[in-house]
C-alpha cells in the first residue's frame, strides 16, 4: 500500500499526516496522531467521511453501485454460488476447492443443533415477543452454554464459536418462529442443505411430511447471499467496538443483532412491508411521495435511500429479479404490495427530489415482499437478515481480533456541557 502525506493548518501550525491508499477506493488520511501535534480531535459523528478500520473483505463503490465480497461481485456470487461458499469466501478469503466446501459444509453440519436448555429460554418468552428480542437473548446467552470457545485469544475457540454461529442462527431463528405460532420446534435434519434446513424447520410439521420447495430455497439461498456482508454498516461497527474489548463473540453478535433491529437499518425490511401495506393501492402513492419530502413529517421512504449508496442498491435489482420468480413459483399473479412497489419505485425514482438527493430503492425495499410471499410472517424479516449477516460480523470480528495492531475502540467527543462549577445544597438551590 503506497502512502504520501496531506498537509493541514491548525492555528497557523502545518501538520504532516501520512496519507494510505486502498487497493481501490478513496485513499485514507491517517489522523491518528492529530491530537497528539494539536491537542484538537476531528468530527464525524455519523461517520460520513470517517474509515475506522483498514479491511480486505468487503468493497462497496457507492456511486457505482458496486459491491465486492473478496474482490467478487454480488451478482456473480449470487448467480453461481451457495450460501456456505459465500460464507467461505468471506472468512477465508477464497473460494474454497470441492473438497474444502464439502468440509465446512460438514463442519457446518455438525453444529445445528442448539443445547436442549435453551428450549427453557422460550417458555421465558411471551408468544407475542418480537423474535429479534429473542434473539438478541438466546445468541447472547449461547456463551453461557459454549464456554470450551469464548477464549477469543486462542484461534482455534475462535474458529469453534465462528462455525456454531453460523450453524445455529437458523435453528435459533426457527425456533423463534414455531414459538410465536405455537408450534412444536423442529429438529435440523443434517442430510438438508443449509437453507432448506432452515425452511424445513420453519415450516415442517409433526403431522405430517414436509418436502422442501427447491426453487424457494435457492432464492432464500441467495438472499442470504445478498445479505451476508456490507462494509462497516452500523450493526458490524457495533461488533467491532464490541469485540475490541475482548468480549466474548457471541455477545458481540448479540450487540449486532440489537443494531441490526432498527428501522434506520436491518429493521427497514419489515418497516418497508408495513409502509406498502400502509399505502394499500398505488394512488394512494402520491400522499406518500408527499410525507416522504415534507421535512416536517418525519416519515421516510422504508427501503430507500442509503448512506453509502448514491446509485441503485446492486442487491435490490437481484432481489426485485428473486421476487418476480418466488411470486411466479407460487402462482401469485398480482400481488397488490409489488404492484404498490413497482409504482412507488417508478414514481419515485422520476421525482426531483429523490433524484437530487440521489435516494434509490435499497436491498429492504423488496426482500419483504418476497419473504411474506414464502410465508415469514413481517416480525421474522430482520431475523433472517440477522442469520445471513451473522457470517460478514464474524469474518469482520476475526479480522479485528487477527489485526496486531488492535486497540480497544474508544472514540473522543466535542464537549458542550456545562463548565466546572461548585456543589450547591438543596437549600441554596432557587
Ligand atoms: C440497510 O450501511 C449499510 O450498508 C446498511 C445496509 C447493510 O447491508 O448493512 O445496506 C442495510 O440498513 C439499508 C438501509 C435501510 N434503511 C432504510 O431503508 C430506512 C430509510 N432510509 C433512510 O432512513 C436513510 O436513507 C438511511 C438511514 C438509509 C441513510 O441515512 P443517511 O445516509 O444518514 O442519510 P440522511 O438520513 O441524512 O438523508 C439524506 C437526505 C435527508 O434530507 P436532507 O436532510 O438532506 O434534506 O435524504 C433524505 C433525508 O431526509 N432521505 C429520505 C430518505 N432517506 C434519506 N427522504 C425520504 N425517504 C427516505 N427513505
Amino acid at each position: 500500500m503506497s502512502s504520501s502525506t496531506s498537509t493541514i493548518s491548525v492555528d497557523g501550525k502545518s501538520v504532516e499526516l501520512p496519507v494510505k491508499e486502498g487497493t481501490i477506493g478513496p485513499s485514507v488520511v491517517d489522523i491518528s496522531k492529530l491530537y497528539g501535534q494539536t491537542g484538537m480531535f476531528t468530527y464525524d459523528p455519523g461517520f460520513t467521511s470517517t474509515a475506522a478500520t483498514e479491511s480486505k473483505i468487503t468493497y462497496i463503490d457507492g456511486d457505482k453501485g458496486i459491491l465486492l465480497y473478496r474482490g467478487y461481485p454480488i451478482d456473480q456470487l449470487a448467480e453461481h454460488g451457495d450460501f456456505l461458499e459465500t460464507c467461505y469466501l468471506l472468512l477465508y478469503g477464497e473460494l474454497p476447492t470441492a473438497a474444502q466446501k464439502a468440509d465446512f459444509d460438514y463442519r457446518v453440519t455438525r453444529h445445528t443443533m442448539v443445547h436442549d436448555q435453551m428450549n427453557r429460554f422460550f417458555t421465558g418468552f411471551r408468544r407475542d415477543a418480537h423474535p429479534m428480542a429473542i434473539m438478541v437473548a438466546c445468541v447472547g446467552a449461547l456463551s453461557a452454554f459454549y464456554h470450551d470457545s469464548t477464549d477469543i485469544s486462542d484461534p482455534h475457540q475462535r474458529m469453534i464459536a465462528s462455525m456454531r454461529m453460523i450453524a445455529k442462527m437458523p435453528t435459533l431463528a426457527a425456533m423463534a418462529y414455531k414459538y410465536s405460532i405455537g408450534q412444536p420446534f423442529v429438529y435440523p435434519q443434517n442430510d438438508l442443505d443449509y437453507t432448506s434446513n432452515f425452511l424445513k424447520m420453519c415450516f415442517a410439521v409433526p403431522a405430517e411430511e414436509y418436502k422442501v420447495n427447491p426453487v424457494l430455497s435457492r432464492a432464500l439461498d441467495r438472499i442470504f447471499i445478498l445479505h451476508a456482508d456490507h462494509e462497516q454498516n452500523a450493526s458490524t461497527s457495533t461488533v467491532r467496538l464490541a469485540g475490541s474489548s475482548g468480549a466474548n463473540p457471541f455477545a458481540c453478535i448479540a450487540a449486532g443483532i440489537a443494531c441490526l433491529w432498527g428501522p434506520a437499518h436491518g429493521g427497514a425490511n419489515e418497516a418497508a412491508l408495513k409502509m406498502l401495506e400502509e399505502i394499500g393501492t398505488p394512488d394512494r402513492i402520491p400522499e406518500y411521495i408527499a410525507k416522504a419530502k415534507d421535512k416536517n413529517d418525519p416519515f421516510r421512504l422504508m427501503g430507500f435511500g442509503h448512506r453509502v449508496y448514491k446509485n441503485y442498491d446492486p442487491r435490490a435489482r437481484i432481489m426485485q429479479k428473486t421476487t418476480h420468480e418466488v411470486l411466479n413459483e407460487l402462482g401469485i399473479k398480482d400481488d397488490p404490495l409489488l404492484d404498490v412497489a413497482v409504482e412507488l419505485e417508478q414514481i419515485a425514482l422520476k421525482d426531483e427530489y429523490f433524484v437530487e438527493k440521489k435516494l434509490y430503492p435499497n436491498i429492504d425495499f423488496y426482500s419483504g415482499i418476497t419473504l411474506k410471499a414464502m410465508g415469514f410472517p413481517t416480525s421474522m424479516f430482520t431475523v433472517l437478515f440477522a442469520l445471513a449477516r451473522t457470517v460478514g460480523w464474524i469474518a469482520q470480528w476475526s479480522e479485528m481480533i487477527e489485526d496486531p495492531s488492535q486497540r480497544i475502540g474508544r472514540p473522543r467527543q466535542l464537549y458542550t456541557g456545562s463548565p466546572e462549577r461548585d456543589y450547591v445544597t438543596v437549600a441554596q438551590r432557587g
